[in-house]
């Protein structure tokens, strides 16, 4: 397989490279470990996983420092793997995939719930615990050096919610992380959480009643405020318990409902505005700051949900394929509560959002950076670097390889919200391996680039850590 396709096939290697060819020229500040996570093993025995979202979570640390890069790499050693290799078949429900179960082991299941484990989406450090996220409140804490497994992180705490978001905010001034959640049942209810580690205990900042929860991948967070925008994807949350089906097959997309925006104080958890736009979905809110009576809160949009069955992996190993991005849409929210407006701020293509998360998060701000779609069909070929108040982009694109989320990394001495680089780690097909590249945040220019020897699948989100920490 040459092309992007590539990206959905298996990686089963894990591997320690303790020096990476370079090319180029590595920032001499550039100093630390960029860990990826993302699925890596898509089918266990005879069976497949359905939906990118499902495969096995395997993390890549990439440590630069010093004109060099040590790359390794390694799966998440999570229950809903170990169980499935031990008995090869798929064991728990993923996103969606649900294991095959007897009715015995269906009505079973109703009692004794395994929701999944299998950590792919993020990873984050949480005080000093380093923490790969998926969408149950399960984070799996890993060593940041060898990226083997520690185990699940034990709350210490009476939180109990049923999913959690991968895309925990931390307030830039405090280091407060905030966190979203919901619970399922009578009633449903939102629940915006503050802190969550091993050390310290979750609190609840936030709660919110809920009939029909909506399906939310991410949230929004200005000064003041955090915004939840429940787009018309909905559940009726006895389906859930009631149906069987894999989690996600459970929502339903009911753009009557249109999209609806609650903003809640971080100060005493009250929402003090509710606001209404038309029906949208997106996965990944990119800012959100306050500018007069209003929040600001931009989000990278589709027209509809459909995106989600896009990423099914038989669709994406079709010969019609998603081109796998959105559009960057900037919203309006009265906080006298009201109509949303919303206006789309560039015709360029755009996913896994990433900003100067230390200085822009929660203010107003100049740049995102992202990945992007040149040639619709050819899933995510260029990344993208938007200028969020004109929309005006600039591109670094090279033939035939599929680049993935770019993360932005400050100069120490920086003064340009844009001074730094972006982190990206690239498939090469042809080459049959993926390489880290290094770009300058100002010129897209490319600075440096580290192949590694073999083929990286497509994953979600990473993060850098900087100095001695990883
Ligand atoms: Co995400």
């Amino acid at each position: 397989m040459t092309d992007y396709r590539r990206g959905f096939e298996s990686l089963r290697q894990e591997l320690h490279e303790p020096a990476l060819p370079v090319s180029g020229q590595l920032p001499d500040w550039l100093s630390g470990t960029l860990i990826r996570n993302g699925p890596a093993q898509f089918e266990v025995g005879d069976q497949d996983y359905n939906h990118w979202f499902d495969g096995h979570a395997m993390l890549h640390a990439f440590r630069v420092g010093e004109g060099a890069v040590a790359y390794r790499n390694r799966f998440v050693a999570s229950k809903s793997r170990q169980e499935a290799l031990e008995q090869g078949e798929i064991a728990r429900s993923e996103f969606a995939t649900d294991p095959c179960r007897s009715i015995f082991g269906r009505v079973m299941s109703l009692f004794t719930p395994a929701p999944t484990d299998n950590a792919s989406i993020n990873v984050a450090r949480l005080d000093n615990a380093y923490v790969a996220l998926t969408e149950t409140p399960l984070p799996v804490r890993f060593d940041p050096e060898t990226l083997e497994t520690v185990g699940a992180v034990a709350f210490e705490d009476e939180v109990d919610v049923d999913t959690s978001t991968a895309h925990p905010h931390v307030e830039p001034d405090t280091g407060r992380l905030l966190s979203y959640a919901a619970s399922f049942g009578r009633p449903s209810v939102y629940k915006i959480l503050e802190g969550s580690s091993e050390e310290r205990a979750r609190t609840v900042m936030a709660r919110l009643e809920v009939d029909r929860p909506r399906y939310m991948h991410s949230f929004g967070m200005t000064e003041r405020y955090v915004v939840l925008s429940e787009w018309p994807l909905v559940v009726n949350p006895l389906d859930l318990l009631l149906r069987g089906e894999p989690f996600i097959e459970n929502f339903e997309w009911q753009p009557e409902r249109g999209t609806r925006f609650r903003v809640v104080r971080k100060r005493d958890g009250a929402e003090v505005a509710t606001c209404h736009a038309e029906a949208a979905f997106g996965f990944h809110h990119v800012n959100a700051f306050e500018r007069g009576e209003e929040v600001v809160c931009d989000v990278v949009t589709y027209p509809d949900a459909s995106i989600i069955d896009d990423l099914y992996l038989d669709r994406l190993r079709s010969d019609a394929p998603t081109p796998g991005t959105g559009h960057l849409r900037r919203y309006r929210l009265p906080l006298a509560g009201g109509t949303a407006t919303s206006t789309r701020q560039s015709d360029e293509r755009l996913e896994l959002p990433r900003i100067h998360e230390g200085r822009a998060t929660g203010r107003p701000y100049q740049y995102v950076y992202g990945v992007g779609t040149q040639n619709v069909g050819d899933f995510t070929d260029q990344i993208v670097k938007l200028e969020v108040e004109t929309g005006a982009a600039a591109t670094w694109q090279e033939a035939g390889t599929y680049p993935g989320e770019p993360v932005f990394v400050p100069h120490p001495d920086g003064t340009d919200e844009d001074a730094g680089v972006l982190l990206s780690v690239v498939l090469d097909p042809t080459a049959e391996q993926s390489f880290l590249l290094v770009l300058d945040a100002a010129s897209l220019e490319e600075r440096a680039r580290a192949p590694v020897p073999h083929a990286i699948p497509f994953g979600f989100h990473g993060q850098f850590f900087g100095g001695a920490g990883a």
